[in-house]
């Protein structure tokens, strides 16, 4: 079997979050199964071709757009995926992926509309002959609607998989000019969006299999509170949406061989975990080993909950707690951060976005922050975990799936269910009851750190639905 997977982030070439995280593990472990795999992206400014010795390969796509011709020069790393980048500078040779943190670049339909021809352009030209082509997200989701619409490869299977519903690429509806795509695309069976044109619902529309990260959030997308406007067209196509829960490549997030942690340590050295911890504190001149310490990793998005830290922070700087926050995002968020820097003594906080950083803050912390709105899935739960890192999360998505709250057997975590700050701190204030239980923390910390949230098994079932869609057999994951 042979599949093209295209997405506009890849770990570690470009990452704007767990988007990257998942198109960079993903595809490697398919391969690894024995399936071939061709990842495609485009060739941002940002990414470092030395370091990842990726190089060009004297071929050059035209695609026809918005009057005129856009070339693309294709570059190629080997891996156990092969990894294709399509560069064009005026499109992607910016400072950014997207837009600036005052918004988004303006001409992004043309950026990944042109993207998606080069990607069909270039299977036809090299005959990749692919028999699924997985896409990901808004900016890859006009790569269904060209397969079927445009290249007419209806042998072909496509996969959209939904990492998160609230960006849909929604465009004013001259991108239908802009893009070739033809005005009887434009009807609300297809890409129009309130009489805009919108990339997400060409890919649902026109994809084979839709999967979305996780399965409850499989099921709250169907629903107004979580569907974004979309949630009566999923609702249309139930019958073809999987949710599918994400995992994290164990190699790349693993405390007993991290380089940046201060100490390494696993479930049988776990109290080096403290020294971790230690050093931390020096280094961020918080006080006091003996409390328990709270860190929140993330986009500085509505969607992760801000306003509810943003609102409790004079009730957190008062608890007997520390606070790490580490983020960057929406100008709004990023300049309250920055302007409460300081104030607070048990708080600490970093506006940027730094790995190394961030991976100190797991081996250091006692509980993960993530009181979000709405989680698709959420990765930083699942590193967490493995660095025995507990987790402080609002029941919702893919945190719903991988977090149980202790009230429950075998809970090992805590959950609230409305995002308010009363039940928020209500979780914090349980955080810190737990954490004084000593024998009990102690315990649930080995648990989270043995529990298999690896990539692996979303492998697997991404397989089990390629193969059910090649083979037209009914799918079961
Ligand atoms: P999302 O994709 O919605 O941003 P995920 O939980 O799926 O959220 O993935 C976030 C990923 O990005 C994780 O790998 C997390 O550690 C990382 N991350 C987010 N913000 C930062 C930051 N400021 N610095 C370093 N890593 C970050
Ligand atoms: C999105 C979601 C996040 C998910 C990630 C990878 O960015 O916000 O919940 O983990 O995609 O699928």
């Amino acid at each position: 079997m042979k599949v093209v997977f295209a997405s506009s982030e890849i770990y570690p070439f470009a990452k704007t979050g767990g988007l990257a995280d998942i198109s960079g593990s993903l595809p490697k472990e398919i391969a690894k199964k024995g399936i071939k795999v061709f990842g495609f992206m485009p060739l941002y400014k940002t990414v470092d071709i030395e370091k990842h010795k990726i190089k060009p390969i004297n071929v050059y796509i035209d695609v026809f757009l918005n009057g005129r011709t856009y070339t693309f020069e294709v570059y190629k790393l080997i891996d156990n995926v092969i990894f294709f980048f399509l560069k064009n500078d005026e499109l992607f040779g910016r400072d950014y992926l997207y837009g600036t943190p005052e918004g988004d670049y303006p001409d992004n339909d043309v950026r990944f509309g042109a993207f998606s021809y080069a990607v069909m352009e270039f299977i036809k030209k090299e005959e990749l002959d692919p028999d699924i082509i997985h896409v990901n997200d808004w900016q890859t989701s006009l790569i269904p609607v060209l397969t079927y619409y445009k290249y007419n490869w209806h042998h072909v299977r496509t996969v959209l998989t939904i990492h998160n519903l609230a960006y849909q690429g929604i465009f004013d509806k001259f991108a239908i000019e802009r893009l070739n795509l033809g005005w009887d695309l434009f009807h609300m069976e297809a890409l129009e969006f309130y009489d805009k044109v919108n990339f997400l619902k060409g890919g649902i529309v026109f994809s084979s299999a839709i999967t979305t990260v996780s399965p409850t959030y499989a099921k709250e997308i169907l629903k107004p509170e979580y569907g974004f406007g979309l949630d009566g067209l999923l609702r249309k196509y139930e019958n073809k949406l999987y949710g599918i829960i994400n995992g994290i490549d164990y190699n790349v997030w693993n405390p007993e061989t991290d380089k940046y942690i201060y100490e390494n340590y696993c479930e049988y050295t776990i109290e080096k975990k403290s020294i971790n911890k230690k050093l931390f504190l020096k280094e961020t001149n918080l006080e006091g080993e003996e409390k328990p310490l709270f860190i929140f990793i993330g986009r500085l998005a509505q969607q992760k909950g801000i306003d509810l830290i943003k609102d409790s922070i004079e009730e957190l700087s008062k608890l007997p707690i520390n606070l790490a926050i580490l983020g960057s995002g929406d100008k709004e968020y990023n300049d309250f951060f920055e302007s409460i820097k300081g104030k607070y003594e048990n708080i600490f906080i970093k506006v940027g976005y730094d790995e190394p950083f961030s991976r100190k803050m797991y081996a250091a912390g006692d509980f993960l922050l993530m009181p979000s709105l709405f989680e698709p899935c959420g990765l930083n739960q699942m590193i967490a975990m493995r660095y025995a890192t507990l987790v402080v999360a609002r029941k919702t998505g893919g945190l719903n799936d991988t977090v149980v709250d202790i009230s429950q057997p075998d809970g090992y975590g805590i959950l609230f269910e409305n995002p308010n700050k009363y039940e928020f701190l209500n979780a914090i204030n349980r955080a810190i009851d737990l954490y004084n239980n000593k024998q009990k923390f102690l315990e649930l910390q080995k648990r989270v750190m043995g529990f298999d949230f690896s990539i692996e098994s979303t492998a697997q079932k991404y397989i089990k639905l390629y193969e059910s869609l090649k083979y037209s057999r009914e799918v079961v994951l």
